[in-house]
């Protein structure tokens, strides 16, 4: 063949070669209520990376920070629809959704962060992501939220007297609500994207999150003073939309599950970080901060609601995530 018609075959057959990884290119929608720069962005920059260089470049993401796809519920909905590909999101409102999931959230069944993990990285927390396909999910990884913590324009808060009559936001969580009633305070459910403006107008006196969320969404601005209750843990999940599941290859599936668990090394990891540095920062910014909170107290109070926890869960199932070495 003449060598000008062998270039042009060479260059249609590039071209070819281009359209059909451009055809191929598909980009998935992820989206998570904190800010960019938070622990839920940095997973999911990992989770991204992770897919987009594994799978050279047929899926990459775009990403939707700070509520611009709605609040978690709304997220959780989208995806089981297959509107919306991707969410990391607590557990706050799942267990609407995969009712299973609910124990996880009572108030201080975790000892600290090592018990966590162990749990839900183990044989407990890995039957629970099982729940989630009948439900039009695939529940990837669990992931981290954190420690959660509360904050309030009120007094500072030492023993579970002090709550008594804040109105307090609250995730839209019937197990966190029960619970924090025997504490005194007056839970007040309420999406994640209307909490600044309700903390700033006085709407509600407080909210409790962990110290990843209290930083990065600037609550120093709107809340005076920080308590370290560490009243509950808050999972997190990265739930994939079951309509992108299935259109994958089994090479694919490890490549998502695989990143998924990298995802998640690198929020905790985050999170760790932020516990470790975001206290001072919030004290530079002017919170006042009571480090030393009466915890017996707050447990002693939960009693009521444990006695509920053992007869809607099962004692013994509550058991089993507290003996977890
Ligand atoms: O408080 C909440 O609703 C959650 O902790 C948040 C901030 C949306 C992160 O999952």
């Amino acid at each position: 063949m003449p060598r000008t018609a062998l270039a042009r075959t060479g260059i249609a057959a590039a071209l070819t070669l281009l359209a059909i990884g451009a055809q191929a290119q598909t980009v998935l929608k992820i989206g998570y209520t904190p800010a960019k720069d938070s622990h839920y962005w940095v997973g999911a920059t990992a989770f991204c990376a992770e897919i987009e260089k594994n799978t050279q470049a047929r899926f990459k993401c775009q990403q939707f920070p700070s509520s611009a796809l709605g609040g978690e519920r709304e997220q959780i909905e989208a995806v089981q629809l297959g509107t919306q590909d991707l969410v990391i999101t607590s557990t706050g409102p799942v267990g609407n959704f995969v009712p299973e999931v609910k124990i996880v959230d009572i108030p201080f069944l975790f000892r600290d962060y090592d018990h966590a993990r162990k749990v839900f990285d183990g044989p407990i927390g890995q039957d629970l992501l099982t729940k989630f396909p009948p439900k039009g999910m695939v529940a990837l990884v669990w992931t981290e939220n954190g420690f959660r913590h509360i904050t309030n324009s009120k007094r500072p808060i030492v023993k579970p007297d002090d709550t008594k009559g804040l109105k307090v936001r609250t995730m839209e969580n019937k197990v966190h609500m029960d619970g924090y009633r025997t504490f005194g305070m007056l839970p007040t459910p309420m999406a994640f994207p209307e909490v600044f403006t309700a903390l700033q107008q006085g709407t509600v006196d407080g909210q409790e999150n962990p110290i990843p969320v209290i930083t990065s969404s600037k609550f120093s601005q709107v809340q005076k003073h920080l308590s370290l209750t560490g009243h509950v843990y808050s999972p997190a999940l990265l739930l994939l939309s079951n309509t992108v599941w299935s259109k994958l290859s089994e090479a694919d599936k490890r490549v998502f599950l695989d990143a998924a668990k990298t995802s998640a090394a690198a929020q905790r990891k985050k999170v760790d970080e932020d516990d470790a540095n975001g206290v001072a920062l919030l004290e530079s910014q002017g919170m006042q901060v009571v480090r030393t909170v009466d915890k017996a107290a707050f447990q002693e109070a939960l009693k009521p609601a444990y006695v509920a926890y053992a007869k809607e869960f099962g004692a013994d199932n509550i058991k089993k995530i507290q003996d977890v070495k």
